[in-house]
């Protein structure tokens, strides 16, 4: 894997941070003023000229910096360089659903991979207007001021979140028995509706873990990030090795890492949780 400087990462947050901050300003303009909302395929999975509109900006920022990169985007999907080792993931509106009914958590997430392997992300959250940033072996930060993840060792003193795939109705891995039993053995799980903005929150100390199935790269390639560069961690389920890929991941401030992959590993059925 070709190495890459400071500077050069620096570089491509700052190209990160001018699409976000483009997209942003998009979902601020057709906030409460969106005229249609479509449904992409699965009941719930939202979809408005927002969303649309959004990663058009991105896109514009990236195809006059970074023409021969790679991209894959939520509602335009893979396109640009394929054989590029840069593969820009993009996420124009993450928490569509809170966006429509205009619940104000939603933003805009953009990660870079490089080589399969999360190197820059920056998600902009408008309604809030904070912009968290992070690069490989740079740090994280919330509106330019270093952020760290929090200090909770407790499973049993932490707050949790975490969210429910699109499939929900069609699976029966569709994480309600999770949510159940962890709720019952911390401070609380909450289900806030955007992922980006879930590890977000993990990695700026607000929450102590999170966990979730059913992601896309464009969801988490930020996020991840930024977890890992607040001093967190983030693996699957079972602590081994994230993979992009496969939408299930395990994020949280290190110190309850373990003791919340054993529950996840043995959660009980749904009716047998509330005696335990
Ligand atoms: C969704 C949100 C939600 C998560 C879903 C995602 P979208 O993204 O991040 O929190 O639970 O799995 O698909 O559709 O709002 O971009
Ligand atoms: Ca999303
Ligand atoms: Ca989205």
């Amino acid at each position: 894997m070709k190495q890459h400087s400071p500077q050069q990462l620096q570089i491509f947050l700052d190209i990160a941070t001018e699409a976000a901050m483009a997209a942003g300003v998009i979902l601020q303009t057709y906030w409460g003023k969106l005229e249609e909302i479509e449904e992409k395929g699965r009941p719930g999975d939202l979809v408005t000229a927002a969303d649309k509109e959004a990663e058009a900006a991105i896109l514009k920022v990236l195809e006059r910096h970074v023409p021969d990169h790679g991209i894959l985007a939520e509602e335009s999907g893979e396109q640009g360089n394929k054989q590029s080792e840069y593969l820009w993931a993009i996420d124009p509106l993450d928490g569509t659903t809170n966006y429509a009914h205009q619940y104000p958590i939603a933003a805009v997430s953009i990660g870079l991979l490089i080589d399969g392997i999360p190197q820059v992300g920056a998600v902009y959250n408008p309604f809030r207007d904070e912009l968290f940033r992070a690069a490989r072996g740079l740090g994280a930060t919330c509106n330019r001021r270093p952020i760290h993840v929090s200090s909770t060792s407790e499973l049993g003193k932490s707050l949790l979140v975490t969210g429910f795939a699109y499939d929900r109705r069609e699976t029966s891995d569709n994480n309600y028995a999770e949510f159940c039993y962890l709720t019952h053995l911390t401070q609380g799980v909450r289900r806030a509706g955007a992922a980006a903005l879930d590890l977000c929150d993990v990695a700026c100390g607000r929450l102590d873990g999170y966990w979730e199935r059913g992601l896309s790269p464009w969801d988490i390639t930020a996020g991840v990030l930024l977890v890992e560069e607040a001093g967190g961690k983030v693996t699957g389920y079972d602590q081994s090795p994230l993979i992009i890929g496969s939408g299930r991941l395990l994020a949280t401030n290190g110190r309850i890492h373990n003791s919340l992959s054993k529950e996840l590993l043995q959660v009980p059925p749904l009716s047998t949780w509330v005696s335990k």
